[in-house]
C-alpha cells in the first residue's frame, strides 16, 4: 500500500489496495489510521458493487440504517442513493421531488449530524461521473478551528447547537412532502469538540444546524454562517473531481462536505455507506443542557 498526501494533514490517497476484494486486517488498520489522522482518504480504480461496498464499510463499524423514503432504485439497506437517477434508471426531471430534496447535499454539511447517533465515517463510491461539474468539496474543521481568533474560540467554548434534518431542506425552500421517517426530533451537539480520531480540536458544523442554545435565532444563524464561511476558505478545502471507480472515505466528526452543481443532462451515480459514531463525543447530556439554559 502506498500513502500519498494530497493536502497536508487532511487528505491522503491510498493506492495498492482493492477495497472490494476483502482487504486484510492489516490493510484495514492502515486505512483506518489514515482516516483518523487525515480525515479524507481517496481510493481510485475501485470497481465496487453494492454488496462489496457494504462489506468494506462493515470492517469500520456498524453501518447506519438508511432513512430514505423517496428512492427505491438500490433496494440494499444501508446504501444511500445520491445519484440523479430515478427508480426507472432515467435522469430526474428538474422538478422531481427526490432530486429537489437531494439538492441539499450541495450545502456544506456533515452526514447524519441530526441523528440520535451521528455518523462517523462516510464512504462514497462513484459508479458514473459527469464530464463537467459534480465535484465534491471537503473542508477541514480542525484546521479551521485552529485558525480562529482567540476571542472567537472563547465565544464558542461550551456552545451547543441544534441539528434538525429538515432545516437544510427549509433553507433551500423545499416545500414538498416530508414523510414521518424524515421528521426526526432535533438533537443537540457541541459546536467544538476534541476529535477522537486525532485528538485535535474541531468545529462541528452542518447545514442541519439551526439554533444555538440560549441565543436569539438570528444571532445564532449569523454565527453559523460566519463559521461555515470561514471553514470554506480555500486553505481548508480539498476538491475531489470524480472518475468512475473512485471511492472516497471521510470522517464526519471533523469535516464538512458539499457537492458542486453539474449539468442535469449527464448521469451521476454515486452511492454512500456510513458508519455510526458509537461512543460519540458529540453527545450533549441533559445536565449540560440544563446548565447552559
Ligand atoms: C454524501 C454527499 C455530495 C455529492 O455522499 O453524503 O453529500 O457530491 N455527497 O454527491
Ligand atoms: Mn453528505
Amino acid at each position: 500500500m502506498i500513502v500519498e498526501i494530497l493536502k497536508p494533514e487532511f487528505v491522503a490517497r491510498i493506492s495498492g489496495v482493492d477495497a472490494g476484494a476483502g482487504p486484510t486486517d492489516g490493510e484495514i488498520a492502515e486505512i483506518h489510521a489514515a482516516l483518523d489522522r487525515y480525515a479524507v482518504v481517496v481510493l481510485r480504480g475501485q470497481h465496487l458493487d453494492d454488496d462489496r461496498q457494504l462489506a468494506f464499510a462493515r470492517r469500520f463499524g456498524t453501518v447506519e440504517a438508511t432513512t430514505s423514503a423517496r428512492r427505491k432504485r438500490l433496494g440494499v439497506p444501508g446504501l444511500v442513493d445520491l445519484a440523479n437517477i430515478n427508480d426507472d434508471g432515467e435522469i430526474f426531471e428538474r422538478s422531481d421531488e427526490p432530486h429537489l430534496f437531494s439538492l441539499a447535499n450541495q450545502l456544506w454539511h456533515t452526514d447524519s449530524s441530526f441523528k440520535s447517533t451521528p455518523a462517523r465515517y462516510s464512504m462514497l463510491s462513484c459508479r458514473e461521473a459527469t464530464a463537467t461539474g459534480g465535484e465534491t468539496e471537503f473542508a477541514d474543521l480542525r484546521a479551521a478551528y485552529d485558525a480562529l481568533a482567540p476571542e472567537v474560540k472563547a465565544t464558542l467554548d461550551g456552545l451547543v447547537t441544534e441539528h434538525a434534518f429538515i432545516h437544510s431542506r427549509r433553507v433551500l425552500g423545499f416545500e414538498g412532502n416530508v414523510p414521518a421517517v424524515e421528521a426526526m426530533q432535533p438533537v443537540w451537539r457541541p459546536i467544538v469538540h476534541v476529535h477522537a480520531g486525532s485528538e485535535r480540536t474541531s468545529l462541528y458544523l452542518a447545514s442541519h444546524a439551526s439554533r444555538i442554545l440560549g441565543w436569539p435565532v438570528p444571532e445564532a444563524r449569523l454565527l453559523l454562517f460566519e463559521l461555515t464561511e470561514h471553514a470554506a476558505q480555500p486553505q481548508f478545502v480539498y476538491r475531489h473531481t470524480w472518475q468512475a471507480g473512485d471511492f472516497v472515505l471521510w470522517d464526519n466528526r471533523c469535516t464538512m462536505h458539499r457537492g458542486l452543481r453539474y449539468p442535469m443532462d449527464q448521469r451521476r451515480d454515486v452511492r454512500r455507506v456510513s458508519t455510526t459514531d458509537v461512543d460519540s463525543r458529540l453527545m450533549v447530556n441533559d445536565a449540560e443542557l440544563a446548565a447552559t439554559r
